[in-house]
C-alpha cells in the first residue's frame, strides 16, 4: 500500500507518520530481522519527518517523538552490525542528519520488554461480566477527570498501524443532548435521564484508500469496547446506542454537534452512574460451540 496524500495537515500527516514508523517499530521487535529491514520505511518516515517539521507542527508530538525514537532505535540496532551495504549505510547516514537536533530521550526509546502482570483473567472475567448496558441512571453528574481517565484508558486500544483515528465527542448540556438524542432510535425511555452523551466517531482523514474501508468501524469497535470497560472499571455506566440512521440524521447529528465533516459518526454513548437499584437483562450468552469452530 502506498500513501499518496500531499495534505500535510496535522491529522494527515500524523496519520502517514505512524503508518511508516510504525514499519520501524515493529521490525525492531522480530527475532530474526535481516541486515536493513525497513529501509525503504525509515526513507519514508524521514520524509514524513521533514515535512513535519516544514509544517510547524510541534516536536514535542508523542507520535513525532515516537517517529524519532524509532529511527534512532532503527540506526542504533543496525549500525553495529557493520555489514557490507552501501545503501543502508546511506540510509543511516540520512538519519544521523535527521536526529542531529533532536533531544534524547532514553525514557522514550522503543522497542520495550513486554511484561505483562501474572495472571488478571479473574478481575477481566469479573470486569467483562458485571459490565452492561444500563438504561437507567441517577442525576448524580459525570465527573469529567473521571471520563477523561477512562478515555485515557481506552487509548491504549489497537489501531490498525497505531492509528487511533477514534474521536471522542462529550456532551453536557441537557438541550442538546436531547436534540442529538432526537436522532436516535434507541434510547426511548432513559434518554432524559442522561447528563453526559459521548459520540464516539472516526476520522476518515486517517486512513488512505478504499483498502481501508473497514478499518473504521473494526477500530472504533474495538475502542468503544475498551471505553465501556473502562468506564465500568472505574464506576460508571454506559449504554451503546446505534447509529443505524437515514442520512439526513446523521447530516443533522454533525451539524447539531459541532462534529466535523471528515468525522464519522460510530455510536453514541450514554454514560452515567446507574440509579440505585437500576436493573438490567440477563442477556444470556451463547453456548460456546455455537461460537467457536475449531479447524
Ligand atoms: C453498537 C451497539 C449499539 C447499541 N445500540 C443500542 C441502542 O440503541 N439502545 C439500547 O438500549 N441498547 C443498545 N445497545 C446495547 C445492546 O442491546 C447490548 O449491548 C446487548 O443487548 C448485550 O447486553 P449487555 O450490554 O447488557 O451485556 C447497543 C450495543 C452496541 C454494541
Amino acid at each position: 500500500m502506498v500513501w499518496r496524500a500531499t495534505d500535510d495537515s496535522y491529522v494527515k500527516l500524523s496519520a502517514e507518520l505512524l503508518y511508516q514508523y510504525h514499519k520501524l517499530e515493529k521490525g525492531l521487535c522480530l527475532t530474526d530481522s535481516t541486515r536493513f529491514f525497513g529501509k525503504d520505511a525509515a526513507r519514508a518516515v524521514m520524509h514524513v519527518v521533514t515535512r513535519w517539521r516544514q509544517a510547524g507542527h510541534p516536536r514535542t508530538d508523542r507520535v513525532y517523538v515516537g517517529a524519532i525514537e524509532s529511527l534512532r532505535s532503527y540506526r542504533g540496532k543496525l549500525r553495529p552490525l557493520h555489514l557490507p551495504d552501501a545503501d543502508g549505510d546511506s540510509v543511516l547516514l540520512d538519519i544521523d542528519v535527521i536526529l542531529v537536533d533532536e533531544p534524547l530521550r532514553p525514557e522514550l526509546a522503543t522497542p520495550v520488554p513486554f511484561r505483562p502482570s501474572a495472571d488478571t483473567s479473574d478481575a477481566f472475567e469479573r470486569l467483562c461480566q458485571e459490565r452492561r448496558s444500563v438504561r437507567a441512571y441517577s442525576p448524580t453528574p459525570v465527573d469529567q477527570g473521571l471520563l477523561e481517565r477512562a478515555i485515557g484508558i481506552a487509548q491504549w486500544s489497537p489501531s490498525v498501524c497505531n492509528r487511533q483515528a477514534w474521536r471522542v465527542h462529550i456532551y453536557r448540556d441537557r438541550d442538546q443532548i436531547a436534540r442529538l438524542l432526537h436522532l436516535q432510535n434507541g434510547n426511548g425511555g432513559f434518554g432524559h435521564q442522561l447528563s453526559t452523551l459521548l459520540v464516539i466517531a472516526m476520522d476518515s482523514t486517517a486512513f488512505f484508500d478504499a483498502t481501508e474501508r473497514n478499518q473504521q468501524f473494526i477500530d472504533a469497535g474495538l475502542f468503544s469496547m475498551s471505553l465501556i470497560l473502562s468506564l465500568q472499571s472505574l464506576g460508571l455506566a454506559s449504554c451503546c446506542l446505534n447509529w443505524s440512521v437515514i442520512p439526513a440524521h446523521d447530516v443533522r447529528a454533525h451539524r447539531e454537534g459541532g462534529i466535523p465533516e471528515n468525522q464519522r459518526i460510530i455510536m453514541y454513548m450514554a454514560v452515567g452512574h446507574a440509579a440505585d437499584g437500576a436493573l438490567v437483562p440477563r442477556s444470556p450468552r451463547r453456548e460456546l460451540q455455537n461460537v467457536v469452530t475449531t479447524h
